[in-house]
């Protein structure tokens, strides 16, 4: 499959994909990265492992709709199968989502459907949890809501600030994208009537 991955930042999560893609582990190539904010981390990580980068940087005052539409074409140029969003920080409009329906994925640093939005680490301590953790799920209109793929769970303990928080949950995301990229790259994930569907089975 060619994969475009999109990020605003660091890429930690890209980086993860990226490796997996170099050790033969996914079946797919990152042909495209493409982050919405130039001259951060995860533009380097692309040009190291010598893939096409692209910044596609909002205009001041430009419509959201505008916006997307020059997404798509950069990503329709690279004729891409599959999008992740990689701590991408822009909310997609329903056009742009329909165009991947079911080709593309999220990671969401929550245990979801807990803490949609922004500041998880921290609302997660501030409740008392005991546990919190990550979820790749399919992208649908509806922000941080789209059908899980996959979690992973880390225990919170008492000393923890949303720093040592968001760090555990890292390294799990850092293993189940990857994965969920895989699985998605050998033909064995779908979305389907809004529910993720894999082997043949809702999960
Ligand atoms: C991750 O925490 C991810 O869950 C969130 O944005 C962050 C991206 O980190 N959506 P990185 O850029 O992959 O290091």
């Amino acid at each position: 499959a060619r994969i475009a991955v999109l990020i605003s930042g660091n890429g930690s999560n890209l980086q993860a994909i990226l490796d997996a893609c170099q050790e033969g582990e996914i079946q797919g190539d990152v042909v495209a990265v493409i982050s919405n904010k130039a001259e951060v981390y995860g533009l380097t990580r692309a040009s190291d492992a010598g893939v096409a980068s692209a910044v596609v940087a909002a205009q001041p005052g430009e419509a959201r709709e505008a916006y997307d539409q020059r997404l798509l074409a950069e990503l329709q140029q690279h004729q891409v199968d599959l999008v992740v969003l990689a701590g991408f920080m822009r909310i997609l409009s329903e056009p742009f989502v329909e165009a991947f329906e079911g080709r593309m994925f999220n990671i969401h640093p929550s245990l979801l459907p807990k803490y949609t939005g922004l500041h998880t680490h921290q609302r997660a301590l501030d409740a008392g949890d005991s546990e919190h953790g990550c979820s790749v799920h399919f992208v649908t209109a509806e922000l941080d809501g789209g059908p899980v793929v996959l979690q992973a769970k880390v225990p919170v303990f008492e000393e923890d600030s949303a720093e040592d928080l968001a760090e555990r949950v890292h390294t799990q995301e850092h293993r189940i994208y990857p994965l969920v990229v895989k699985w998605f790259c050998e033909g064995r994930l779908a979305m389907q009537q809004g529910q993720a569907v894999m082997d043949g089975s809702v999960l």
